[in-house]
């Protein structure tokens, strides 16, 4: 419920057994990993500024060139004392990717398309098992680029198109929905010509919360933590605002107290605390909020600095304004040019200049002495703060002003609002707006926005290209197919953390014939079965006819008569292809011999973009019985769709085949192969995948007896490991993996298991339609 920390730790605490009310830890963690945020957002159909994770300079130069730029850096791992940066030219980015920041492999950057001139907007909501209970919209006073801590707020939103406002209501109904929210959630959009991108999504309750729940009068934490905590609750509750009344959100900065700080604002958060005020309109609200933050509005002198152009064209108009109120306007050099070719009188000031300056000319002197009441510095574009930048003019001459108490205002958006505040000349005496009780109610609730049907799990399952086919190898999936695969399982997840059980499969029937042992995965596909709504006969060998001779052929055209598909586990490396020839329905091979295990490195796949986000630029390692273990060489092949590099480590007579390392190494993907786990090996390990050495293929049962042990995993393999890192087996275990691991946060094999019940194997069902 509360700020980023309790969203930090609801993961770690949820997979340690901690029961955890509201939003599921895992979809907390959908919102917050940017990989599968993003996907999920592209599944859902809303927007997001471009963006990519980059490891080496050229990659960043080609991704911002394709974008254009300006763009917005955020490094992970900073060299000086930068941090996130909008950048405005290839050489900024040179500069900043060189000095400033290291981008390597450990150390990528994200680079994201910085949308100028757009506006910003601030969502905040409460939904209950995923539908919307309560929503607040409030608009940003500057553009987009000033961090939300640092940002006007306003609300009710004055300027925003009614289309705006049911696109963004629209895409936040569909996030809530999509993670299942149960609790508050905060999401900020960008707008531009009514085209709306998400920029982020906080599973928790935000800073706006408290200011949008004041001023609307409306209680959201309440209402998110009774929808927590199961009480009853009524959606959209009735509001009780006065009308003409506007509440607008003011930052309080303590630029004063940081010596040496810029007091500009940007992508990072500098504010130390905030005001917020009520008024008949946004101006009033504004200017209360703003003298509540300690600063005094001018009376006479006004200075302007202004860079860019257009920042000059745009506050043209409040500039001609405060003229024609009287006060007497001062501008450095390019901005007084600018004002008096546009007919104000102006007092030019020279700023910083070294030699001795009059001091009528002087804007050092002017500060210095007070005569300015109101300092408008609008630094122009290129924000990229190199350290040889504090030191600009711009720079020393707002530090001036911060050192002399001179009010200061930076962004051309608060400077426009304060001067027509400023004309329109209130009465600022504390009035009946000033103080809202929200006693009586009449409905002015905007109510829950209307929903735009996305395909259902229905739709996707007769849209699919696994319909009717047999899964017998990997090989046959392309990328698109496995995202496809992913969305199923994620959507048929959610259904049945939702409902309990669907009723999709209803009416179908799944033969399992397992000539195998098997806990994990014949559990997988009946649970899955179950869940769905449909049902299963099981065949195991040992009561099946194959004890009385019959062939493989036979025993699948028999079972074939009753079902609608087969999963089949079979000791004969052939024994899929035959089954497929065999058989009028699908089959679904849940491992052939030593050959391939196709729906385990699905459920792998999915396992590792659940748990790290993504797939791509990983070092995964393999360990253990590389020869015979099916899933090790499903997973190998499944893995051309993504950059990864991997290492194999396994005793010299267990070596992966030759066939699976040629295609490995003719993709480039082979990083090292060996026959122990070096510390070396195990510090670049993203994902460490032990398997269990295949006794049952061994003809020579002395050679298993020596090679048995020759791999465990244990605590001390984990102390040399990342701490990202996960560890993956497909289970079961014999002693290659120590019971030690099991309590380690990185051990991802039984969550695999439990979180997935459903996962990856169920969604192969869809074929049966
Ligand atoms: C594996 C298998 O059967 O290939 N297990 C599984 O399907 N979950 C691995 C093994 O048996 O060691």
């Amino acid at each position: 419920m509360g700020g980023q920390t309790s969203n930090n730790i609801a993961l770690p605490l949820f997979r340690s057994n901690v029961k955890i009310l509201g939003t599921s830890p895992e979809m907390i963690d959908t919102a917050e990993n940017r990989f599968k945020f993003s996907r999920m957002l592209d599944r859902l159909g809303v927007d997001q500024p471009e963006w990519k994770e980059l490891t080496s300079m050229d990659e960043a130069r080609s991704f911002c060139n394709r974008v254009k730029y300006p763009v917005l850096v955020r490094p992970s791992y900073v060299l000086s004392g930068a941090a996130m940066n909008t950048v405005y030219s290839e050489h900024d980015l040179a500069l900043y990717l060189g000095q400033a920041v290291e981008v390597s492999k450990e150390h990528p950057v994200v680079i994201t398309k910085y949308i100028e001139g757009a506006k910003e907007i601030e969502m905040d909501a409460v939904a209950r098992g995923g539908t919307m209970v309560g929503h607040f919209i409030s608009e940003h006073v500057e553009n987009a680029g000033v961090h939300s801590g640092d940002a006007t707020l306003i609300l009710p939103p004055q300027d925003l198109d009614p289309e705006t406002i049911r696109r963004i209501e629209e895409a936040t109904r569909k996030i809530g929905d999509a993670l299942n929210i149960t609790g508050p959630y905060n999401i900020q959009f960008i707008a531009k010509d009514n085209d709306i991108k998400v920029i982020e999504c906080n599973v928790r309750a935000s800073r706006s919360t408290p200011f949008v729940s004041k001023v609307m009068g409306c209680d959201l934490i309440e209402m998110a933590t009774k929808a927590m905590a199961g009480i009853p609750i009524q959606p959209y509750p009735k509001l009780n605002i006065p009308a003409d009344y506007v509440g607008v959100k003011v930052p309080q900065f303590s630029f004063s107290r940081l010596s040496g700080a810029d007091p500009v604002m940007g992508v990072e958060m500098a504010s130390t605390g905030e005001v917020a005020c009520f008024g008949k309109d946004k101006y009033e609200a504004y200017l209360k909020g703003l003298i509540a933050t300690g600063f005094k509005l001018p009376k006479k002198n006004v200075l302007f600095s202004i860079g860019s152009y257009k920042d000059k064209i745009e506050m043209l108009p409040s500039v001609k304004t405060l003229f024609k109120l009287g006060f007497k306007i001062f501008a450095t050099a390019g901005t007084a040019d600018f004002l008096t070719e546009n007919d104000i009188e102006v007092q030019f000031l020279e700023a910083l200049q070294d030699d001795q300056q009059r001091n009528e000319f002087s804007l050092t002197h002017a500060l210095a002495n007070n005569l300015i009441d109101l300092y408008i510095n609008l630094p122009s574009a290129n924000r990229f703060r190199r350290p040889a930048n504090y030191m600009s003019k711009g720079y020393r001459t707002r530090r001036m002003a911060v050192d002399y108490q001179t009010p200061l205002v930076t962004n051309v958006k608060n400077a426009k609002i304060l001067i027509e505040g400023i004309a329109r000349n209130y009465d600022l005496a504390i009035g009946k707006y000033d103080c809202q009780t929200f006693a009586e109610v009449t409905d002015i609730s905007a109510g829950a926005p209307k929903p735009e049907d996305l395909p259902s799990l229905r739709e996707m399952l007769v849209r699919s290209p696994f319909k009717n086919k047999d899964i017998v190898s990997v090989k046959q999936f392309t990328r698109d197919d496995l995202h496809l695969l992913f969305t199923v399982a994620a959507e048929m997840r959610l259904g049945v953390e939702r409902e309990g059980c669907l009723d999709i499969l209803k009416g179908r029937v799944l033969g399992m014939l397992f000539f195998e042992p098997s806990t994990r995965t014949s559990c997988s596909f009946d649970a899955a079965m179950k869940r769905l709504g449909g049902e299963t006969i099981i065949v195991n060998e040992s009561h099946s006819s194959t004890k009385k001779g019959e062939d493989l052929d036979d025993t699948i055209r028999t079972l074939d008569q009753y079902t609608d598909a087969i999963v089949l586990r079979h000791p004969d490396n052939e024994s899929a292809d035959i089954a497929a020839k065999a058989s009028d329905g699908s089959i679904i091979n849940a491992g052939n011999g030593s050959r391939e295990h196709p729906t385990q490195a699905f459920l792998d796949l999915f396992t590792i973009r659940e748990e790290l986000g993504t797939v791509n630029g990983l070092t995964i390692t393999f360990t253990g019985d590389l020869k015979y273990g099916r899933t090790v060489h499903s997973l190998c092949e499944l893995l051309r769709h993504y950059n990864v590099q991997i290492q194999l480590a396994s005793p010299a007579a267990l070596a992966i085949p030759s066939k699976v390392r040629a295609a490995l190494q003719a993709r480039g993907q082979l990083l090292i192969e060996s026959d122990t786990l070096t510390p070396e090996m195990l510090a670049k390990t993203d994902v460490l995948y032990c398997t269990r050495v295949q006794k049952e293929r061994f003809e020579d049962q002395a050679l298993y007896e020596e090679v048995k042990d020759a791999f465990v995993v244990d605590g001390k393999t984990l102390k040399q490991a990342k701490e990202s890192m996960i560890v993956m087996h497909p289970l079961p275990r014999n002693a290659e993996l120590s019971k030690e691991v099991d309590d380690d946060p990185r051990a991802a094999y039984f969550r695999q298991v439990s979180h997935h019940p459903i996962s990856i194997e169920s969604s192969r069902r869809e074929k049966i339609y």
